[in-house]
């Protein structure tokens, strides 16, 4: 490696800043090629530096410089140093100072979409995490925490709307030349990744909020003209989120104003701007006939999770990098917690676990394994992960479980009054759960630091004669890259035993010891719990609400994970064993197809389903996820070697079949008895419906017989909101034939106008099983309304066909790579985030089938020696070779 090659990064070299700024003034010249930025900077010594220094090093990327500034005398050119990265000042004043820096940028060529870039014309920034030493030079790190006024000046007819963080303190015209300005001012302190300025011709939807203690703040969504009629939803949410905050930890929002962006293209989901949020906008607009029920759902998370990185990243924010978790996975943990409030908790619960199995524990048994606080990085943005934050949800969660709801809001009050203005870490976090509930949380700092998804061992065995049930659990942690050896850790498990009725025994131990709420600590490699009194041979009901974040194994047999599924008093053990027969059934029917087989008839799962579906105390919501078979993606982790994906689709395809046939009438009365008469309502009760009409539907419609696919085309045609076509599409696209290629068309047709619809064109095209899948996605990519340029299209088409197309993604003969290979490497020229995300989705490569295996190696070094690489790509596609 020569030295341009890039640079790992390590948590144990964090040293604080040499220099902190208190103010920042910018004043901010919007141009679409060349915007002037021109900061002023009160700079002083930090009395906490480990050494003291008098050369000032800033960050800078992109910049053009004009000129600076110390104390008002202008600097030479030899009077500081430049490289690609850096401005270094070596002999600063050893007191306090002023700075002031003009740069251009240029919005109009950004097309990485970090820092000041423009977004169908309209100027916005992202600043997270490194993006505002693209806009000017800067200390750009979390621990510099500074108050920030910006000054805004814009050709009024190119950018009538000029918004920064914090409140409007001025505005006006320029008398002469056609521009307006607008002053902001931010008086809470924030690091720079927090800072938004955003200009362009804009709408504004307002309402306003009262808060607990009686101020009215105004609420503010910008979007593009002519869209005004899609941000009802978003403004509801928003509102929700503020109260809930209020209600369940106390916590009130601190500025006159909040303030919304919808922008079109956008690297991530939305960001946390302080008063300045920036979304995606397909995060913010919805209607009913074009945003789907997940849509709506998904709108109302973001928006949650964003208002409460307020408190969770924004007051109390993060010393440096490494800590991304504290403000992430306490955030995530938030915002389920406040759908799980507003909707349904075991449903909520469900669609979390499932999200974290398929996206974090393929990561966490992969390449790119790393713990939830990584200890080194090359590239920061490349640890935006779901181990950062669905994992690092998780251990709030279990935190909760062992302290109690009573105990974490106490914990969290404390957490506010302690390290508001902070930038924290997460020793600090858990420093005051420690402390406000009195928890020794020593031996639960390994999760961590420690990679890998533990695997747990449990089985249980009855003595009649001394009426007493053995639990044995043992835990271990595979090694993960760079992390061999593993120390046990400290999880809660939650359970029950079930008596022959279904009951919860009393759970007693031999020295008379209860356990309350079904709660016990594993924190040995391998423990036993001797329960006494127990008069019959008891059902185990371990790991109740996923209480940890672990592959769990248990000796069941199928009459004990039938019985399960019908009578555990726990609604997501009750769906885990349903996932958990299902999963038997279709393991031994991959292996059946992989040599030719037919599979065993599974008649008793089919009847424990139909069972679980005709209990009517169980919410819509709830039976539709008990009818969605686990994916090929759980089918292929689950088998965990040698994965043949043409074989794990013919399984599931034929199970779907079989419940189909055998459950037909059960499935027709479900399609009938559940439509939603009524104008259109995203609200959980009518989308539960839905999803469980439309899931009996797409069942309905798996043996591929004339009436099944006539009743998805009369359902389609029948459809008035989005969620029942596109449940209508995503069951035609993996049906060869007219009926196809007619609906799509017309669908395009209806909707070509529409930005956000047509990705979901695009997707649902990517994601079909069919042979030609490949090459219509490699004709897609040439389509006028597609663009590598837009992160939205690019997800739509190549993630989709990478994320959820696994037999098209991973056809034998290597196409499938090889397309997605082709694009990483075209869009890393100019995106590097989005080129690198984009070849996460090789991660679980080597779990293949030797030839496949191959052919995706071969994808991968064909990336990798290509010389030119992001430091973004460079890092994903060497640990993924590695
Ligand atoms: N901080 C954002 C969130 O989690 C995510 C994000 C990261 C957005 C980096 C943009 C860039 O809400
Ligand atoms: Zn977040």
């Amino acid at each position: 490696m020569d030295d341009s090659s890039p640079q790992t990064i390590f948590l144990k070299d964090y040293t604080p800043s040499n220099f902190l700024i208190d103010t920042v003034s910018l004043d901010v010249n919007l141009h679409p090629t060349a915007t002037r930025v021109h900061s002023r900077l009160e700079i002083r010594p930090n009395p906490d530096a480990a050494t003291r220094s008098t050369a000032l090093v800033l960050d800078g990327e992109d910049l053009e410089l004009d000129e600076v500034r110390l104390d008002g005398r202008k600097l030479d050119d030899s009077d500081f140093t430049r490289t690609d990265s850096t401005l270094t000042i070596p002999g600063v004043p050893d007191g306090p100072f002023e700075l002031e820096i003009t740069t251009y940028c240029n919005p109009e060529t950004n097309k990485a979409l970090s820092g000041l870039y423009r977004s169908r014309n309209i100027f916005c920034t992202q600043c997270e995490a490194q993006g505002f030493r693209r806009i000017t030079y800067f200390l750009d790190r979390p621990d510099v925490l500074a108050i920030y006024t910006t000054r805004l000046q814009a050709d009024k007819e190119m950018a009538p709307v000029l918004l920064a963080n914090g409140n409007l303190i001025e505005s006006g015209k320029n008398s002469s030349s056609g521009t307006h300005f607008a002053v902001w001012e931010d008086p809470h302190p924030k690091p720079g990744y927090l800072f938004a300025m955003v200009g362009g011709n804009l709408v504004c939807v307002a309402d306003t909020f009262t808060t607990l203690s009686g101020r009215e703040v105004d609420l503010h969504i910008y979007v593009e003209p002519g869209e005004e009629d899609r941000c009802a939803w978003a403004m509801e949410s928003l509102k929700r989120s503020m109260k809930w905050d209020e209600e369940r930890f106390g916590r009130e929002y601190d500025l006159d104003v909040f303030m919304i962006v919808a922008v079109s293209d956008f690297n991530m989901g939305a960001m946390e701007n302080k008063g300045l949020n920036v979304f995606n906008d397909k995060l913010i607009l919805a209607r009913p006939e074009t945003a789907t029920d997940a849509d709506y759902a998904a709108i109302e998370a973001v928006i949650a999770h964003e208002y409460f990185h307020n408190w969770t990243g924004n007051r109390v924010t993060c010393r440096d990098w490494f800590q991304l978790c504290l403000k992430e996975g306490l955030t995530v943990y938030r915002d389920q917690e406040f759908t799980s409030d507003l909707r349904s908790r075991a449903v909520e619960r469900i669609s979390d676990v499932r999200m974290l199995k398929t996206h974090q524990f393929p990561e966490d048994g992969g390449p790119l394994a790393h713990p939830v606080r990584p200890q080194s990085y090359i590239e920061i943005n490349n640890f935006y992960t779901a181990t950062v934050y669905e994992k690092g949800a998780e251990l709030c969660r279990m935190i909760e479980t062992m302290v109690g709801r009573e105990g974490f809001r106490s914990a969290m009050d404390l957490y506010f009054v302690r390290h508001d203005g902070d930038a924290a870490t997460v020793e600090d976090f858990i420093s005051c759960i420690a402390e406000a509930t009195q928890t020794d949380l020593d031996q639960f700092m390994t999760w961590y630091s420690q990679a890998g998804t533990p695997e747990v061992v449990a089985s249980l065995s009855y003595n009649a004669k001394e009426r007493i049930a053995e639990l044995s659990l043992s835990q271990v942690t595979p090694a993960t890259p760079g992390q061999v050896k593993k120390r046990p850790l400290h999880m809660p498990i939650k359970l029950g035993l079930l008596g022959p009725n279904g009951d919860d025994l009393p759970l007693r131990l031999e020295n008379g010891d209860d356990i309350p709420d079904g709660l016990i600590h594993l924190r040995a490699t391998e423990q036993t719990y001797r329960f006494t009194n127990v008069s019959s041979p008891p059902v185990p009901s371990l790991l109740r609400g996923f209480s940890a974040p672990v592959k769990l194994t248990v000796n069941l047999s199928e009459t004990d994970l039938e019985f399960l599924m019908a009578k555990d008093s726990d609604l997501f053990n009750r769906w885990q064993a349903g996932q958990n027969y299902a999963l038997r059934v279709l393991t031994s029917a991959t292996a059946g197809f992989g040599n030719g087989e037919e599979p065993a008839p599974a008649s008793s799962f089919i009847g424990a389903l139909a069972a679980t579906l005709r209990d009517e105390t169980l919410e819509p919501a709830y039976r539709a996820e008990v009818l969605k078979l686990p994916s090929e993606s759980d089918i292929a982790r689950e088998i965990g070697q040698n994965i043949n994906p043409d074989a794990i689709h013919s399984a599931r395809e034929w199970l779907r079949a079989e419940l189909s046939r055998a459950l037909h009438r059960e499935l027709e009365e479900l399609y009938e008895t559940n439509s939603v008469p009524g104008p259109y309502s995203p609200e959980a009760e009518d989308a539960g419906k839905r999803a469980l009409r439309n899931a009996a539907l797409a069942l309905l419609a798996a043996l591929g017989d004339e009436s099944g696919i006539n009743r998805v085309r009369e359902h389609f045609d029948a459809a008035a909101n989005m969620t029942d076509k596109i449940t209508a599409l995503g069951v035609l696209t993996h049906l060869e034939g007219s009926a196809r290629e007619t609906v799509f068309d017309d669908f395009y047709e209806q909707w070509k106008d529409d930005h956000l619809v047509i990705d979901k064109w695009f997707a649902l095209q990517a994601i079909s099983s069919l042979e030609d899948a490949p090459s219509r996605v490699v004709m897609l990519r040439k389509h006028p309304l597609f663009s590598l340029k837009a992160p939205n299209k690019v997800r739509a088409l190549i993630g989709a066909f990478a994320n959820m197309n696994p037999t098209g993604f991973n056809r034998a003969d290597g196409a499938g790579y090889e397309l997605v290979a082709d694009v990483v490497l075209e869009i890393d020229k100019f995106n590097p985030q989005i080129s690198a995300r984009l070849l996460g989705t090789f991660k679980s490569w080597r779990m293949l089938e030797p030839e496949r295996k191959a052919k995706a190696k071969s994808a991968l070094e064909h990336i990798s020696s290509n010389n030119n690489l992001s430091r973004d790509l460079f890092e994903i596609v060497t640990k993924t070779l590695d």
